[in-house]
């Protein structure tokens, strides 16, 4: 038995000389929780610091503690990315679904918000698609708000681009999104999603979901969502 302050160094040395090797990850190789790219108050007033830090830190990181913990029970895990993992979730039981979907999804959204004035705003690019797919940011705006209001119970609203290069706006349950090849997914490259679980806005906003979602849009980082748009067109 190791002690513990010799098993974490051992095991990160291992891992570099296995990466070094070029194989694929090891069983032991987790996955991990990524800090948010800015302070859990950088998005007050739309969103407050303890909803982020609860929201962060317990909700995001109990799904990233529930995924390695079905890595023993389903070792194909440890070769796949979290990004391959969700194109092949079918192939999982429930809990790597809930819990692999809910770090994928979780991830995204911390990185499509920035503190109110500095995420830009869509690129020229982006914003000829949405306008040919919808009329305009406004309509596209309004579709999106309707698709996160009308989910019943838990779950999520995207901006997607389809396989065949349009922008959709779509809605997914619990933890699934549109990378999953499940039936009833629409399927797409997400490049907006937000979240609309309770647990993300019930402690400053109640029942008032269309209120948590308008002020949300302050927070939306462009910046991203225009890479993102861009990166899909890219073939894969
Ligand atoms: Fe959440």
């Amino acid at each position: 038995m190791l002690f513990p302050f010799l098993a974490r160094p051992l095991l990160a040395g291992l891992t570099a000389i296995w990466l070094l090797l070029g194989s694929a990850l090891p069983a032991w190789a987790e996955f991990s929780l990524p800090p948010l790219p800015y302070a859990s108050t950088a998005l007050e007033p739309a969103i407050d610091a303890t909803t982020m830090t609860i929201h962060h830190d317990r909700h995001h990181g109990a799904y990233v503690a529930n995924l390695n913990g079905q890595i023993a029970a389903n070792p194909a895990l440890a070769d796949l990315s979290l990004d391959a993992l969700q194109g092949q979730i079918s192939a999982f039981p429930m809990a790597v679904r809930n819990n692999g979907g809910g770090h994928w999804n979780h991830s995204q959204f911390w990185a499509v918000l920035a503190p109110a004035g500095q995420g830009g705003s869509p690129s020229p690019e982006l914003l000829a698609a949405i306008n040919k797919n919808f009329g305009s940011l406004e309509a596209m705006q309004a579709q999106f708000n309707q698709a996160a209001a009308a989910r019943f119970g838990s779950g999520w609203a995207w901006l997607i681009r389809k396989p065949d290069g349009s922008l959709a706006i779509t809605s997914t349950a619990n933890q699934d999104n549109p990378l999953m090849d499940l039936p009833g997914i629409e399927r797409g490259v997400p490049l907006l999603g937000l979240d609309v679980w309770e647990h993300a806005y019930y402690l400053k906003y109640q029942n008032l979901r269309p209120d948590y979602i308008q002020a949300w849009w302050s927070l939306v980082n462009w910046k991203e969502v225009n890479g993102r748009w861009v990166k899909a067109k890219l073939p894969s």
